[in-house]
């Protein structure tokens, strides 16, 4: 257990519950790692028990299904997107912002199934993603030391140490702001997208300068055939997405917030975490000992695992026992994120090792969270270039050995920013000053999400056609 573990506040158990008998809130007493100490627990429980109290954001079937869905990844018959902000925002909950996330993960989507004929699940970063681990506690602001931002889950981003305390009331608006953010996005899936499936309206122009120009031409006037032929022989069906499926997830990283969430459902025995289809554990916070991997070893979601340096493949190995003791398919995602210098070294044991166990994992490549470096200026950026080739990579590895990689996990955006450098644009680090809107990592913008897709596609054509 690292030395930044602590102990957490403790939440009374309201429920009787058998001794040694995992419960939503049987991580409390286990040293927890990246959530500093609330300063009220009285405070923090009045807020945790209004939470538990409220409706559910979505359903068990809901996570049924898309353990279904990921169980077919697993089987190499799929493939997973996920995608959205490296840490939502409160004040990003707004209609736009929520729109072009939708927006572009569907057209990455419909670029990804056109070239690689095969069905993809997509799964947003979105509608709880607001807890933030952090690689400091502190900063020191005009002298002063003060708590690190950890995302708007926890606290505020203002540079005061008033701002910083991490206040409990925040859990309830996050469950609000996710709650408008999943309403809206359900009410968009079901009708009101119908333009998206054509791509003579998507924004490409920007592709010009990409080699691959002509291929991606082609694509879309195929798309487009596609799409006129089927509006003509099913016109009622086709023009509008009957249910766009979005997934949502976050990182469990508040257990307080997932806890109080956390419910058991009529006629099925497991717990379901009811605030997200799916979470994850970060790189920083899956000690097998600690609070995370307790709260997790308990839900019937599907669960991300993030697996980066340092780690050992033994750990790695015992934890995806310990969070899926019954091997059932679809249930837990390795989300592989080593960095480009590392991943040929890193990558190839641990296939080896998991393969070995007979471990039915979904491998995903997060190729933007080893690969984060600041510019002279201190800016937080990374290269297109480099994101690219840690998922060429990752490929290349799985390919040498015979395992499929079915899924990328990106941080990104439908918004016009200039947070990473590269892309068929051509982003020099000068011009990050225009348009860098996030408090934490940098995200690739609409257009490096387009041709993104569109090089994964090549990439897995390359390794499984
Ligand atoms: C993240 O996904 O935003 C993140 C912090 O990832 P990791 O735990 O892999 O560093
Ligand atoms: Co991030």
């Amino acid at each position: 257990m690292s030395p930044n573990a602590r102990t957490a506040n403790p939440i009374n158990v309201t429920e009787p519950v058998k001794k040694g008998e995992w419960h939503p809130l049987s991580w409390n007493t286990k040293p927890i790692e990246q959530l500093p100490p609330y300063p009220d627990t009285e405070q923090l429980e009045a807020a945790f028990n209004e939470l538990k109290s409220l409706p559910p954001l979505i359903t068990s079937w809901e996570i049924e299904a898309l353990k279904d869905k990921l169980a077919a990844v697993s089987r190499g018959e799929s493939f997973l997107l996920q995608g959205g902000d490296c840490a939502e925002t409160f004040d990003a909950c707004k209609s736009t912002k929520i729109v072009n996330l939708l927006k572009v993960l569907l057209q990455m989507s419909f670029i990804l199934v056109h070239e690689m004929g095969t069905p993809v699940v997509r799964v947003g970063r979105i509608a709880g993603q607001y807890a933030k681990p952090r690689s400091k506690d502190f900063e020191v602001i005009d002298g002063k030391k003060i708590l690190n931002y950890r995302g708007d889950l926890i606290n505020s981003y203002e540079q005061n140490a008033v701002a910083r305390t991490p206040d409990p009331q925040r859990m309830l608006e996050a469950y609000n702001k996710a709650g408008l953010t999943l309403n809206f996005l359900r009410a968009l899936s079901d009708e009101g997208f119908a333009d998206l499936q054509h791509p003579e309206q998507w924004e490409l122009d920007f592709m010009k300068n990409n080699e691959y120009y002509k291929d991606y031409v082609a694509m879309v006037n195929s798309i487009h055939k596609a799409i006129n032929f089927m509006e003509t022989i099913t016109p009622n069906t086709f023009n509008t997405l009957h249910k766009v499926d979005l997934y949502t997830s976050h990182e469990a990283l508040n257990l307080y917030y997932d806890s109080a969430q956390t419910r058991k459902v009529p006629r099925k025995s497991d717990w379901f975490n009811l605030s997200s289809h799916m979470v994850w554990v970060g790189n920083r916070t899956r000690d097998i000992d600690g609070a995370h991997v307790e709260y997790l070893k308990g839900i019937a979601n599907p669960i991300g695992i993030k697996v980066g340096p340092p780690f050992e493949i033994d750990d790695i190995l015992k934890l995806i026992e310990t969070l899926n003791p019954n091997h059932e398919a679809g249930k837990i995602v390795l989300i592989t994120r080593m960095g480009v210098d590392e991943v040929e070294s890193m990558l190839s044991p641990l296939i080896k090792a998991v393969k070995k166990e007979g471990h039915p994992v979904i491998w995903s490549c997060d190729p933007m969270h080893g690969n984060t470096f600041s510019t002279n200026s201190s800016i937080k950026t990374r290269r297109f270039g480099d994101i690219l080739d840690e998922i060429r990579s990752t490929f290349a590895v799985h390919r040498a050995e015979g395992s499929y990689l079915g899924g990328v996990h990106l941080e990104l955006t439908g918004d016009n920013v200039t947070e990473c450098v590269g892309g068929a644009n051509g982003l020099s680090e000068k011009g990050l000053d225009t348009n860098y809107e996030t408090y934490c990592d940098p995200r690739l913008n609409y257009e490096q999400s387009l041709e993104m897709a569109f090089l994964v596609a090549k990439e897995w054509n390359k390794s499984y056609r």
